[in-house]
């Protein structure tokens, strides 16, 4: 803390001393997602975790001229998980299985859940004061089962978990803007709810095509963002699901989790957070913008005005999002 704080102080320049952790970083995504944050000035000590393969990983990407150190480990080193995490200030989930073609992510609930329960206890005990930001699917159910196993150890920080649905939000962008024959870039596009299928609400009604998008090119566009991760599926054709995008979606989400951290102000990322916007219907997690700050979220946004067939849309959201979410907590809770 002293030497972040000094560093600060004398040089307006000065990147700050960020521990991120990865844990699954041997994996599809963990591997180009590690390699992403090799590369963010704000991390210095960057920790990579996995059943297998990611003293490898940290090998290779430690040659890497980045101002940062990279330590692999695996469960053969029977402190290997609690070094990854000890001091860490950010944790990122990839952990566990992907989908194949055929598949919901709800039936990747059956192996992932017993991964995630897992690894959220020993970052409780390890790390309770970092950033976790959940990746492994279904993120509907895998959120709630961070929060249970918090609760349970006493540690739980609504402001520090996270639900990782920037891929949905990257996604809204290109598919927008190859819609709208605009730069990318350019496009932001509020996306809201859960992430998966009809839980994944992208408000086009907030971008500046509000007016000229018909309603067939607002109805595609909304079901491709919906069903964007079946695309990469079925392209892979058994081989997993999307792993660079949600690398480079993940690198975005945790950079954005790190300028919090390190007191730039207004950063704003939508993300599936422990919510009060519909906590009295009992569902207790949302996606929506959140603003980050050195405490993690510092603001939960409203979702602002709606259009009619968005209010629809987050109707049918609901329903299939309070069923996932019971269902994590339940995991947790009467196991
Ligand atoms: P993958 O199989 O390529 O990699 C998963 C990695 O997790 C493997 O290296 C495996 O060894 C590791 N692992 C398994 N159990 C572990 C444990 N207990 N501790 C540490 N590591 C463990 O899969 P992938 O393509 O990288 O996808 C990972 C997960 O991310 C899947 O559940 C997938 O559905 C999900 N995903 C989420 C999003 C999103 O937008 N949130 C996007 C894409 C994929
Ligand atoms: C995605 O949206 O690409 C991920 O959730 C992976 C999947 O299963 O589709």
């Amino acid at each position: 803390m002293f030497s972040r704080i000094a560093k600060r102080s004398f040089s307006s320049t000065a990147a700050a001393n960020y521990k991120v952790t990865v844990l699954g970083a041997a994996g599809g995504i963990g591997q180009p997602l590690s390699l992403l944050l090799k590369l963010n000035h704000r991390v210095t000590d960057l920790s990579l975790y996995d059943i297998r393969g990611a003293p490898g990983v940290a090998a290779d990407i430690s040659h890497i001229p980045t101002n940062s150190t990279v330590n692999g480990y695996t469960p053969e080193d029977a402190e290997g998980l609690k070094k990854a995490l000890t001091g860490t200030d950010v944790v990122l989930i990839p952990a566990g299985v992907p989908r194949k073609p055929g598949m919901t992510r709800d039936d990747l609930f059956n192996i992932n859940a017993g991964i995630v329960r897992d690894l959220a206890t020993a970052v409780a005990d390890h790390a309770p004061n970092a950033a976790v930001c959940v990746i492994s699917n279904p993120v509907n159910s895998t959120v709630p089962i961070v929060k249970e196993v918090f609760k349970q150890k006493g540690v739980y920080n609504k402001n520090k978990l996270f639900g990782v649905t920037t891929l949905d939000v990257l996604r809204a962008s290109r598919f927008l803007s190859q819609v709208a024959g605009t730069d990318p870039t350019t496009e932001k596009v509020n996306v809201v709810g859960g992430h998966s299928g009809y839980t994944i609400v992208p408000l086009l009604s907030g971008t500046k095509h509000k007016s000229t998008l018909t309603n067939e090119q607002r109805d595609a566009l909304t079901h491709r963002i919906q069903f964007g991760g079946d695309e990469v599926v079925q392209a892979k054709n058994g081989a997993g699901s999307a792993t660079l995008s949600m690398a480079q979606a993940g690198a975005r989400f945790a950079g954005s989790v790190l300028k919090g951290l390190d007191g730039e102000k207004d950063v704003i990322e939508p993300s599936f957070v422990d919510s009060p916007l519909f906590a009295e219907e009992g569902i207790e997690f949302f996606a929506s913008e959140v603003t980050l700050g050195p405490n993690g979220i510092e603001k939960i946004h409203g979702l602002g005005e709606l259009s009619n067939f968005e209010e629809e849309l987050i109707k049918t959201a609901k329903v299939d999002l309070k069923k996932s979410i019971v269902k994590g907590q339940a995991f947790i809770t009467k196991a």
